[in-house]
């Protein structure tokens, strides 16, 4: 599986297994299953209430911890300076890691104005070797504009709601101006609705592929780090195999022409759960 290279010289691994609505006893199979598919990157989150589950699946695979790249965030109950530091203990201890691949700030809440403060102790974090990149998670254009203004580190990624039908571009190019990877969360549109698009079916069948396939190689293509969730081994397989073919410029045109800036999940402006 091929890597990227995030701006502080990391490797990440461009395709994860994202677990996502997947729950803490299904979590420990389907990482299991992820990773004797060949995946090595596996994409968790505090509030998923599947860290252990995930834990226990990445040892019963028995891939040695240096081949893996794992990633959780933070919950928005836990913003500020010293909950972060806590809050960071407490999911390392439910994964049963000594060390994080990946740390992210799940929603930025701009309304409560705590994620520079965060972002400080996920530099600390850093600093201190705990996790070996740091990043966002729903980051919009200003409130990461302010912290690579106001702080020390550049977010490594910004991980958004990215599919066809929701491309991002602005947010896109931001990122590439500033050395941030995009990574994109439900990047197959949560499967119904997208995948049964009709202008999917033709570029699958020209290449013998299915429609989620289409959509991952687009991402891919693209640059976009992608993590696509299923508790279903066959559709583990098969989005992991999606490294044997190329779109060509015309087939990304005609997914790029799929935009409509339809999100599926909350609007990071005004997303305030904590
Ligand atoms: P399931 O977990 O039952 O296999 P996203 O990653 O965009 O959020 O999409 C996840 C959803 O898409 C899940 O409901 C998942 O179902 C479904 N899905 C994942 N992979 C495929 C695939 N290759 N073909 C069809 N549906 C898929």
């Amino acid at each position: 599986m091929p890597d990227v290279t995030l701006n502080n010289g990391v490797a990440m691994p461009q395709l994860g297994f994202g677990v996502w609505q997947v729950g803490d006893a299904e979590a420990e199979s389907a990482v299991r299953t992820a990773l004797e598919t060949g995946y090595r990157s596996v994409d968790t989150a505090q509030i998923y209430g599947n860290e252990e589950g995930t834990g226990r699946g990445l040892r019963a695979s028995g891939v040695p911890r240096a081949e893996l790249f794992v990633t959780t965030k933070l919950w928005n109950s836990d913003q500020g300076y010293d909950a972060t530091l806590r809050a960071f203990d407490a999911s390392l201890r439910r994964l049963g890691l000594e060390y994080l691949d990946l740390y992210l700030i799940h929603w930025p809440m701009p309304g409560r104005g705590r994620y520079l403060d965060t972002w400080r102790a996920f530099e600390k974090l850093l600093d201190d070797g705990r996790v070996r990149a740091v990043g966002m998670s729903n980051f919009t254009l200003e409130t990461l504009r302010r912290v690579i203004e106001e702080t020390a580190v550049v977010p490594a990624v910004n991980q958004i709601e990215l599919h066809p039908y929701l491309q991002q571009d602005g947010l896109r190019a931001f990122h590439e101006e500033h050395g941030v990877r995009t990574e994109a969360w439900s990047p197959l549109g949560q499967g119904k609705g997208l995948l049964d698009d009709p202008a999917l079916a033709p570029i699958a069948r020209a290449h013998g592929r299915t429609p989620a396939q289409v959509v991952l190689r687009w991402h891919l293509q693209l640059g976009n780090i992608v993590i696509p969730k299923s508790v279903t081994p066959a559709r583990i397989a098969q989005n992991a195999d999606v490294f044997g073919f190329e779109l060509t410029g015309e087939e990304m045109a005609a997914i790029g022409a799929l935009d409509s800036g339809t999100r599926l999940g909350p609007d990071p402006e005004t997303f305030d759960l904590a």
